[in-house]
């Protein structure tokens, strides 16, 4: 049985202004169920992806169905129908703070619920439901604001899914948590996919791609759809990761040997192998805050 069209991208552009471009011309399609990482480096356009996505943004030129009809500005003014795609859709913000609005965590969980029309009781059992499944129980009484970088995510986390949507738009969702609640979040995104929920994760770690997703979507840095494949045709294709800056030459010393190769930085990527003359070396890469490994000094950078 062929799978639903939930989204149908048709030379989407979108600009901020003049001279200030964010996506150029990008075609894609996303079917139900599916689980798609947007990869890219700083800037390619992968947050303005998912707003385009949720609706938030209009786009510049080209369009977006979906579940078959375009998203307009004129759909979204419709009460019904803004309604509906509010329901189905949700966007976590690579910002929490812009997600979250309300004195406390356990209203700003409830919310979504409540706009959806739950009853006051529901919603703030289905609340404490999810703040339960992220370890967020003590944290209810708390004023979001107050709160650490990693617990407002998993407190946004928490709101997102609180309705229950058919499609997530995740942006940066493994960003600021600790490998604790990283693994909690990847158990989750397993069990929303176990229920045949659509995911698209926009992401720069590589890592975290290979791990959810079946395919991906690599932006350029000039904004443009440079592929869309499967995860491993993607991260295999090291010319094109080079040259979306999504893994870059890093040039180090072994043992007075000094030399270059592609790096990637990522979960599933924490050890790599290569050669020295005749030699095999096996080390740890770098993690993004220039140390290696927990423990070690920096890692020298020429
Ligand atoms: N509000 C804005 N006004 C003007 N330009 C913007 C605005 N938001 C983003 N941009 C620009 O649009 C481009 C795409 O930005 P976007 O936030 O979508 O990138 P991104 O891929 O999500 O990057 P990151 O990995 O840093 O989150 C960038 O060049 C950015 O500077
Ligand atoms: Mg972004």
């Amino acid at each position: 049985m062929s799978r639903a069209k939930v989204f149908h991208v048709e030379h989407l552009s979108f600009d901020y202004g003049p001279d200030l471009p964010a996506l150029r011309d990008v075609s894609f399609e996303v079917l139900d169920g599916e689980t798609v990482c947007l990869l890219g480096a700083n800037g390619c356009g992968k947050s303005t992806l998912l707003r385009l996505l949720d609706g938030l943004l209009a786009p510049t030129a080209g369009r977006i169905e979906a579940w078959g009809s375009e998203i307009t500005k004129e759909r979204l003014s419709d009460e019904a129908w803004n309604g509906e795609f509010r329901r189905r859709v949700s966007l976590l913000f690579q910002d929490a703070d812009v997600q979250l609005f309300c004195p406390t965590v356990l209203e700003d969980v409830a919310f979504g619920p409540l706009q959806l029309g739950a009853s006051p009781a529901d919603a703030r059992a289905r609340a404490e439901e999810l703040l339960e499944l992220f370890g967020l129980a003590k944290l209810a009484m708390r004023v979001p604001s107050t709160l650490s970088g990693g617990q407002k995510r998993r407190v946004a986390l928490a709101s997102c899914l609180a309705t229950d949507p058919d499609v997530l738009l995740m942006d940066e969702p493994f960003a600021a948590l600790d490998p604790r609640s990283q693994v909690e979040l990847l158990e989750v995104l397993q069990q929303l996919q176990d229920r045949g929920k659509t995911i698209l994760i926009a992401t720069h770690d590589l890592g975290f791609a290979e791990e959810v997703a079946a395919r991906a979507l690599l932006l350029s840095e000039e904004h443009t759809l440079l592929v869309d494949g499967t995860v491993e045709e993607v991260l295999s294709d090291e010319r094109l990761l080079l040259q979306a800056n999504v893994i870059h030459e890093h040039s180090h010393r072994h043992g007075g040997i000094r030399h270059s190769h592609p790096h990637r930085h990522g979960a599933r990527h924490g050890t790599h192998h290569h050669t020295h003359g005749v030699q095999d070396h096996a080390h740890e890469e770098p993690r993004d805050d220039g140390h290696c490994g927990s423990g070690r000094p920096p890692c020298p950078s020429g």
